[in-house]
């Protein structure tokens, strides 16, 4: 279902550290699945994997069907985590162009200040008929909810059942955003107290947008359960082999990590990605710099430092074996473009020869560079690819001696900016 190549890369080590770093990595282990590391209490992302909870997939399946026939437009109101996740999924698994999708259209906000994006928002969808997911496991995110402050008036003046239209995503317990939700009588889903919001993408939060967008949740969560059950098998497991590798290139002095796609719909998978290694690995001073890059396009941009810059960066490719309908090259009667010698093949053909030489050519430029293989681009194979991330992010992070399930630093500038806006 996914396999991880890693032998490019093993050239950058000395031939005993892989050995060496075993004993480590069984601890690491050891401790995520006997629950005894740092933040442990926040292990709930696997916990729903190991009790899939069907009753939930089929509420959503539900929800998301009645929203799929009244809606033109769903909009999801979150940041950081409660919307990369979504986004990414969507992104992967629904048609580039929209007018291909019989699904309304997903649109995101809440995921910075800019009003100028608001204001051109709420033009757009004058007229539509709009659903909105507001996400939150807080409730008190300033983004997410100062979009909320707008859009909820603007639901409430334009549909009489607005109560209805606007679905509630956040912590089942506590909360400003909770209360609104009580008092306002509108629909609840709950992010579980024990999942990060980086982990998050397998509950509620992510699965209603994901659902909503015409996307088999349960094929996608199902495959996180079989990748759960894999990598809990110190035997056959590529997320240890993905961690000890970054960790013993961290440890050589590597500084930043390019995850690279030659899929453009899988950039949000890279952007999901991020946040994930960032918030969970950045601290007390460690930690590889999580980058994203998607070529070939960033090839004629980044290309030549990747190739030439500074020998600090790593880099995963993630990469689908099997592509469905290919695009071939038309044969054009002529050569006047010099590519009559592409007539006949595929541009997936020459997407893959391009990574092939793209690889190469970094590997023998001095970058480590290692390949995660997703089967197809399809919900059971990015179910797997999630999990595997976030399994090997907590190892990573165990390996590191951090907690990776916490994220100190991001108070840091939340409490400058509430003084500077005068919060009580
Ligand atoms: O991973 C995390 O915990 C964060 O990125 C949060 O998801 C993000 O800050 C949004 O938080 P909340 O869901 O509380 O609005």
């Amino acid at each position: 279902m996914l396999r991880y190549d890693y032998a490019p890369a093993l050239a950058f080590l000395e031939p005993h550290d892989w050995e060496a770093i075993h004993p480590r990595l069984e601890a690491a282990q050891k401790m995520l699945l006997e629950h005894t590391g740092p933040g442990h209490e926040m292990l709930g992302w696997r916990e729903l994997l190991r009790k899939p909870d069907d009753a939930l997939l089929e509420m959503l399946d539900a929800t998301a069907a009645e929203i799929r026939e009244q809606a033109d437009v769903f909009l999801c109101l979150g940041i950081g985590g409660s919307y990369l996740g979504a986004r990414a999924v969507i992104e992967a698994l629904t048609p580039s162009f929209r007018h291909l999708a019989p699904t309304p259209e997903i649109l995101f906000a809440g995921h910075h200040l800019s009003g100028s994006y608001l204001k051109a928002l709420l033009n757009y969808l004058e007229g539509k008929s709009v659903y909105l997911n507001v996400v939150s496991k807080s409730g008190t995110t300033l983004e997410t909810m100062l979009a909320f402050r707008v859009l909820r008036p603007w639901m409430e003046a334009r549909f009489p059942d607005a109560s209805r239209r606007i679905l509630v995503t956040t912590d089942p317990a506590h909360g400003r955003l909770l209360e609104m939700a009580r008092t306002y009588g509108y629909p609840r889903f709950a992010i579980p107290p024990n999942v990060g919001g980086r982990f998050s993408v397998l509950t509620a939060v992510g699965l209603l947008p994901i659902a909503v967008a015409g996307v088999d949740i349960r094929s996608l969560f199902y495959g996180a359960v079989e990748t759960c059950e894999r990598l809990s098998n110190p035997l056959d497991n590529p997320a240890l082999n993905y961690a000890a590798l970054r960790y013993l290139l961290y440890e050589r002095g590597y500084a930043l990590e390019l995850l690279a796609v030659f899929e453009p719909r899988l950039s949000g998978i890279g952007a999901w990605w991020q946040q994930l290694f960032g918030e969970s690995e950045g601290k007390q001073g460690k930690g590889l710099y999580p980058d994203t890059v998607q070529y070939s396009t960033d090839l004629h941009s980044l290309g030549q430092y990747v190739q030439e810059g500074r020998r600090h960066l790593i880099e995963t490719f993630l990469m689908v074996e099997r592509e469905p309908d290919p695009l071939l090259v038309p044969d054009t009667g002529d050569d006047l473009d010099g590519l009559a010698y592409l007539s006949g093949r595929s541009f997936q053909e020459i997407n893959r020869i391009a990574y092939e030489g793209t690889r190469k050519a970094h590997a023998e430029g001095g970058v480590p560079v290692s390949t995660i293989w997703l089967e197809h681009l399809s919900p059971n194979a990015l179910g797997a690819c999630l999990y595997f991330f976030m399994h090997a992010v907590a190892i990573s992070g165990y390996l590191l001696g951090v907690n990776p399930f916490d994220q100190p630093g991001v108070e840091a500038y939340k409490r400058e900016m509430y003084r500077l806006l005068g919060h009580a």
